[in-house]
């Protein structure tokens, strides 16, 4: 799977994507990630890609000219059609379905904005998805598509080290948070690890996770059991 990811700040992902399950994925060639700066499609010699709104107000807006060239140029370096992202906190909000949907795609380009955000022809020109992380706003689409690519690569077959590790997860099981987990000591500063899971009787540990899992989500998250009847 390769990630095209647009950015004004291509420093900002190196050591991310270089890391853990995300830096082994890329050397177990089960994905690849391209850098692009949007400045080197500027076409002016302050390479600049922002300027005032239109009709005033703070801040400053993403220029339509660099950003739709740079996708353009982008997605023109591989066959691939590509799935096309756009970073912004009136978008879609991304949950473990989405992710489990855009971990089926061949290519994803994620284009991030930056400061108040992208001028109104971005959109219309590129007719993206455009994705939210959350009900929240932050400086960039820099952080959410880190999170994306997090989120989506994990799910790629081959990837983790146990092939269970994905659908177990919070969320992925029957739409329920994880059950807690333990690991040595047997004790720690007077808490034990329960009883079951030191029995070595895997039923009985199933039985219990299952239920615990139930119980934590229906005292954290009701609304998840709500949503999937
Ligand atoms: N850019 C700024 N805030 C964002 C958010 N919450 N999700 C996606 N892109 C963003």
């Amino acid at each position: 799977m390769r990630f095209d990811i647009l950015t004004i700040f291509p420093e900002m992902f190196r050591e991310v994507l270089g890391c853990s399950i995300l830096g082994i994925a890329q050397e177990k060639g089960a994905v690849s990630y391209h850098l692009h700066d949007i400045r080197e499609y500027t076409g002016d010699k302050h390479r600049r890609v922002d300027d005032r709104p239109y009709g005033g107000g703070p801040g400053m807006v993403m220029m339509p000219g660099p950003v739709v060239r740079a996708v353009e140029a982008v997605e023109a370096a591989d066959e691939t059609p590509s799935l096309q992202v756009l970073l912004t906190p009136q978008g879609r909000t991304f949950d473990q379905e989405m992710a489990a949907e855009l971990a089926q795609t061949r290519r994803i380009m994620l284009i991030c904005g930056r400061y108040e955000g992208f001028d109104e022809r971005i959109r219309l020109a590129l007719g993206a998805e455009e994705v939210s992380i959350g009900d929240y706003v932050l400086s960039g689409g820099e952080l959410p598509a880190m999170v994306i690519i997090d989120a989506v690569v994990r799910l790629q077959k081959d990837v983790l080290g146990h092939p269970d590790s994905a659908l177990q997860d919070s969320f992925g099981v029957e739409g329920c948070l994880d059950f807690p987990q333990y690991t040595r000591p047997p004790e720690f500063r007077g808490m034990r690890v329960p009883d079951v899971l030191l029995s070595g009787n895997h039923q009985k540990i199933a039985e219990w996770r299952a239920k615990q899992a139930k119980l934590r989500t229906i005292s954290r998250r009701s609304d998840m059991l709500e949503a999937s009847r």
